[in-house]
């Protein structure tokens, strides 16, 4: 496949789950009162959808096609990802005032309506799954993926351990364990409620998930560098940020060179795990590689 064919088809699948999520949005039934407003602002605003389109290719490799509770998966983890950027950005937290291209949520409204529109991302993410899933087992065992990954034992704990660790030296271990939970685990996450939405074998689930916690980790690492070398209009949010907070990155520890290093072998060992499934990973293996290249 073509660099070109899956830039396209990235754009695509981002398009589907923008529908998905606009679909859902308009359902007045699940979304009371001015959240909506709200909702709107952080969902139609410029996300580049990846971990939704993973959810999509997912279960497109495991079963051949994509599926409907793979969409609504998709619409899931996207929310579970939005409402956690908007409680990243508090300034309890990371305190940036941008976030994909536009003001954050706290500053374009306030305080307690971020940290209430995250709440209710989170809870809606959750309320999807259970009553737009086709099929009850599916159900169960999407809400237990998500829970896991983006709880206390995943982007949870991930974030907390990263607010704590500022100001310290840090060790390239709790760096990994921090982007391991922070990060990796929702794109983990993501392959994983594919592979669940598509019907995947155990050992198809297993490469899976291996694969989404190799580029997900890889992904985080690529994140520490645009903040040293991207601009923030290029990023949509403010580039410099980690030096300043005194955050643990990849470039603090390893160099920009030496994480530019780490970020390829870890696309490298993405991709090795995709070995059982022959051609049709082709566009997983695409994806480990142009996340090397991502500007944004
Ligand atoms: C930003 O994720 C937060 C990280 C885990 C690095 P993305 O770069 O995927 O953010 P959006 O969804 O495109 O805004
Ligand atoms: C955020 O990591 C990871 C999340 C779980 C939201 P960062 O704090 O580095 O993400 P950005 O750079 O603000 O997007
Ligand atoms: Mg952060
Ligand atoms: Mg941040
Ligand atoms: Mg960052």
């Amino acid at each position: 496949m073509q660099q070109r064919d899956f830039k396209e088809r990235l754009s695509e699948n981002a398009e589907k789950v923008n529908n998905v999520l606009r679909g859902i949005l308009a359902d007045r039934n699940l979304i009371g009162g001015e959240l909506g407003e709200v909702f709107k602002y952080v969902l139609e605003a410029e996300g580049k959808r990846i971990r939704g389109a993973l959810v999509l290719w997912g279960c497109e490799v495991v079963s051949g096609q994509v599926n409907r509770n793979a969409e609504i998966a998709a619409a899931a983890i996207e929310m579970v990802h939005t409402y956690s950027l908007i409680h990243d950005d508090l300034p309890a937290m990371d305190d940036d005032e941008i976030r994909r291209g536009k003001p954050a949520c706290h500053i374009a409204f306030d305080e307690a309506t971020a940290i209430l529109a995250g709440d209710g991302l989170l809870t809606l993410a959750f309320e999807i799954l259970s009553k737009e899933i086709d099929d009850a087992g599916v159900a169960i065992k999407l809400v237990g993926q998500l829970a896991g990954s983006a709880g206390p034992a995943g982007m949870v704990a991930g974030q907390l351990a990263d607010l704590q660790s500022e100001k310290t030296k840090g060790s390239e271990e709790q760096l990994e364990y921090i982007h391991t939970n922070k990060t990796a685990k929702m794109f983990q996450c993501s392959v994983a409620m594919g592979a669940i939405a598509g019907g995947a074998k155990r050992g198809e689930y297993e490469s899976l998930c291996e694969y989404g916690l190799k580029i997900g980790l890889g992904f985080q690492v690529a994140d520490d560098i645009l903040d040293v070398s991207g601009s923030s209009k290029q990023l949509g949010k403010t580039a410099g940020k980690d030096e300043k907070a005194g955050k643990i990155t990849y470039p603090s520890l390893l160099g920009i060179e030496g994480s530019k290093e780490r970020a390829v072998k870890l696309a490298e060992e993405a991709v090795e795990a995709l070995g059982s499934f022959g051609e049709k990973a082709e566009v997983l293996r695409q994806l480990a590689k142009a996340l090397l290249e991502r500007t944004r």
